[in-house]
């Protein structure tokens, strides 16, 4: 069994989506969560609701993970009222489907920012609340885990910024992993399929594209959920992963083994 008791974890787009299903799984687990939004505060409250239920601690926290500033105040909070972090998922993103040929410089920027940029900033927030070596919170590993997909090695309409800011983030959590896990910080990718969110069902061919997914998964016709994904997030933010650093793990039902 996992348990994440004594636990703070730390989930970016919380409100919604993977990222909602994510800190619920954690507080399930036994982690108190801070649950990070910038549009959805609502959505937001009613995860933390539901984690304060399971009787977990549970704040909200507003920051947009595209401004160092919201970062800097987000981390303030958490130091201020928690003195330390357990578990980091940077698990924001955003881009919009667009051309790459209708792309602007700020529309790039934008993409960056949020999906690569905010993991760096993120993370070096984190490190120094990871490393409160203070008594009762030594002796395990800490835990960042970014979100990616496919769109990071293979071509997809209308999916270039998204997916160009996703091979960079997969580099970036290698990167991150060399300099910080000889801190006791494991950093990995989860590279999930296609799951049905707020965000995929705005994509262009959305339902063709389920289509598709579904013939190619060999998992005995199980669909891959928000669940399903947040279920290995939760194996990457526990000890049970100790030894998987600097990993980009591919949880799609197997959808990627027909090349
Ligand atoms: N769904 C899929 O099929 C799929 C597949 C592979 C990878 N992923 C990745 O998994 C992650 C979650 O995807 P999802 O489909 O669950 O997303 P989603 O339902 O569209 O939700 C996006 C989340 O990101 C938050 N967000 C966006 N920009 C932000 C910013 N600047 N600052 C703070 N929060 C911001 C949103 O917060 P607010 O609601 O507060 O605006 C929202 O909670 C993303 O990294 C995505 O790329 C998704």
């Amino acid at each position: 069994m996992i348990d994440l008791s004594g636990r703070l974890a730390l989930v970016t787009g919380g409100a919604r989506g993977i990222g909602k299903a994510t800190a619920i799984r954690l507080a399930e687990s036994g982690a108190d969560v801070i649950v990070n939004y910038v549009s959805s505060q609502e959505a937001a409250e009613e995860v933390a609701n539901t984690v304060s239920k399971i009787g977990r601690q549970a704040a909200t926290v507003k920051a947009d993970v595209s401004e160092p500033e919201d970062i800097a105040s987000m981390f303030d909070f958490i130091g201020e009222r928690f003195g330390k972090l357990d578990i980091l998922v940077s698990n924001a993103a955003s881009g919009g489907f667009r051309s790459l040929m209708d792309a602007s410089p700020t529309n790039f920027a934008s993409a960056m920012n949020t999906n690569v940029r905010a993991t760096m900033l993120l993370a070096q927030a984190a490190r120094p609340l990871m490393q409160n070596t203070s008594p009762g919170n030594t002796g395990y590993n800490r835990k960042i885990v970014a979100m990616s997909s496919h769109g990071s090695h293979r071509a997809l309409p209308a999916y270039g910024l998204i997916g160009a800011s996703k091979a960079a983030l997969e580099s970036l959590v290698r990167h991150l992993a060399l300099e910080i896990g000889p801190d006791g910080i494991n950093v990995n990718t989860l590279l999930a399929g296609l799951v049905e969110t707020d965000s995929t069902s705005r994509f262009p061919g959305a339902e063709q594209a389920f289509e598709v997914v579904r013939g190619r998964r060999v998992t005995g016709g199980n669909e891959l959920t928000t669940n399903a994904v947040a279920d290995a997030i939760l194996f990457l933010c526990s000890p049970l992963s100790d030894l998987v650093q600097g990993q980009t793990l591919v949880v799609d039902g197997g959808e990627a083994l027909h090349g």
